[in-house]
């Protein structure tokens, strides 16, 4: 069990870009392809040996996500659940993690993030080992409008900007974010935005103002989607389905045996 590092996956939000599905069930509990959708993160944090978990969930469905993955034993981790009560924003995961965050750094993960390829695992090893207090990554799109984004002048990075409307950069934020201790104070200090949520973006502002975040670029083997819409969380189902076809195994296998 990897002890400097503890796995956070958000797994509540409120889903209304796939509504009216999920009016009545977490996004991140719809079947992509074979299997729930938080296998996926779920199944990245094991194979990189980052087995004690929390799993922040609505009220709602809490009762569902303890019956699908239990507290963990038969899936060769421990998982432990805490409620986000409203959508506040991904950046509350670190303050609702508190008690939690006893490992030197923390890796929060999306629930409805998908990553997968090549040297996957050893660029997050490498992320996790840098001496910077946080890590996040970067990932090649054509609609950067769409997300988080690196803000570029004169090759340097100067900023992080959510959905820009004229992005300097095609470099996006995914899903996946290292953090030290400090994020604790500096979420608790951190205002809501105008849009009612704490922000992850204004978390790795901070860092990136204090010259304590380093950067790393997902290269061209890597998968990454965000299953949040239609188009994308189909794009996802097909992808794993032909993929598991075409080779023969099943990505992100967790023992099926529990339930
Ligand atoms: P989003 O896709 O930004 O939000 P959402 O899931 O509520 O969906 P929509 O925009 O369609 O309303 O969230 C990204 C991930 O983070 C998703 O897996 C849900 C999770 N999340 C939380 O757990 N808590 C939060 O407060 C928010 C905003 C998101």
């Amino acid at each position: 069990m990897n002890k400097k590092i503890k796995g956070v996956i958000l797994a509540g939000g409120s889903g209304t870009r796939l509504f009216p599905i999920t009016k009545i069930i977490s996004k991140q509990l719809l079947p992509v392809y074979n299997k729930p959708m938080i296998y996926l993160p779920l199944g990245l944090l094991i194979s990189l040996g980052i087995k004690d978990i929390l799993i922040i969930v609505t009220p709602r469905d809490l009762p569902l996500f303890k019956k699908l993955l239990g507290n963990g034993i038969n899936l060769n981790c421990k998982i432990q659940y805490k409620i986000q009560k409203k959508p506040n924003g991904i950046a509350e995961a670190i303050k609702l993690s508190k008690s939690f965050f006893t490992s030197k750094k923390i890796l929060l993960l999306l629930g409805d993030n998908f990553f997968f390829g090549n040297n996957l695992d050893k660029i997050i090893i490498e992320a996790i080992n840098s001496p910077k207090g946080a890590s996040i990554f970067t990932y090649k799109v054509n609609n950067p409008q769409r997300y988080g984004v690196l803000s570029i002048r004169n090759n340097k990075i100067v900023n992080i900007v959510e959905k820009p409307k004229k992005p300097t950069s095609n470099r996006a934020i995914p899903g996946i974010y290292i953090y030290d201790k400090k994020s604790i104070s500096y979420v608790n200090n951190q205002k809501p935005s105008k849009r009612g949520e704490l922000e992850i973006t204004d978390l790795n502002n901070r860092y990136l103002k204090n010259n304590d975040l380093e950067i790393f670029d997902f290269n061209d083997g890597i998968i990454w989607m965000d299953m949040g819409t239609f188009d994308s969380y189909l794009e996802a189902s097909q992808f794993i389905a032909a993929t598991e076809k075409r080779q023969g195994f099943e990505i992100y296998s967790l023992n099926k045996s529990n339930g």
